[in-house]
């Protein structure tokens, strides 16, 4: 997505440790207009799949999640929980995510009430990386029995193994930009992509 890349190459910082960061408009503040380019250009690349809910994880997922939503008809958004609360119900899927990033393991949750065997569920997330949130998504949509359409990213790093795996899984991947290579001389190399 040419909106998105342009948006990287101007104001996405390279951080050594092959993090690229995009506070400026993903992660912290939030560019709406573009989040809402990334909603429709989601729902074009899903249309007509019946997509009747999204799921994705908090914090960033969320708005990109909310900003695609506007583009399916009734369609909530459902986000897998990290932090336990007491408000939680008792009857909850869960699953552990390793964080390479982090070097540690967490849960998400999400409450059996907001996930039913008939959905067809279409994940987003902001970033993919390893692909360990993604798959701790997918299995919870597994333990509903829920149907799992496919997966929107906003920024996919190709240089990491997260997408590779789901597609050899043959999951439907969608990522509006993949992030092929990057430094901090050089920037970031884009992967070419049709739309
Ligand atoms: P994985 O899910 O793909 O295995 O990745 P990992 O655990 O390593 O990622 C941990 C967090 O860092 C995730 O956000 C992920 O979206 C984010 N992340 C991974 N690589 C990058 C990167 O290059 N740049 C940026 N900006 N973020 C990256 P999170 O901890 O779930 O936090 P939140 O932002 O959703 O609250
Ligand atoms: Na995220
Ligand atoms: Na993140």
């Amino acid at each position: 997505m040419e909106l998105l890349e342009e948006k990287i190459r101007k104001e996405g910082q390279v951080k050594g440790e092959g993090i690229l960061k995009v506070d400026s408009f993903l992660n912290h503040q939030l560019d709406v207009a573009l989040f809402e380019e990334m909603g429709k250009a989601f729902a074009k690349r899903f249309a007509g799949e019946g997509v009747n809910k999204i799921l994705t994880i908090e914090s960033s997922g969320i708005a990109i999640a909310t900003s695609t939503a506007r583009y399916f008809d009734y369609c909530p958004v459902v986000f897998g929980k990290k932090y336990v609360s007491l408000n939680l119900d008792q009857e909850i899927y869960s699953s552990d995510v390793y964080s390479y990033t982090k070097q540690q393991a967490y849960k998400i949750m999400v409450s059996k009430k907001y996930l039913d065997k008939d959905d067809r569920i279409l994940i987003i997330d902001d970033f993919l990386a390893n692909g360990k949130a993604v798959e701790a998504l997918i299995d919870m949509v597994n333990q509903a029995g829920a149907t799992l359409v496919g997966v929107g990213i906003a920024i996919e790093k190709g240089f990491q193994d997260g997408g590779a795996l789901l597609r050899e899984q043959g999951i439907a991947l969608e990522s509006l930009a993949i992030v092929d290579a990057m430094s901090e001389e050089e920037g970031v190399i884009f992967r070419a992509q049709s739309e």
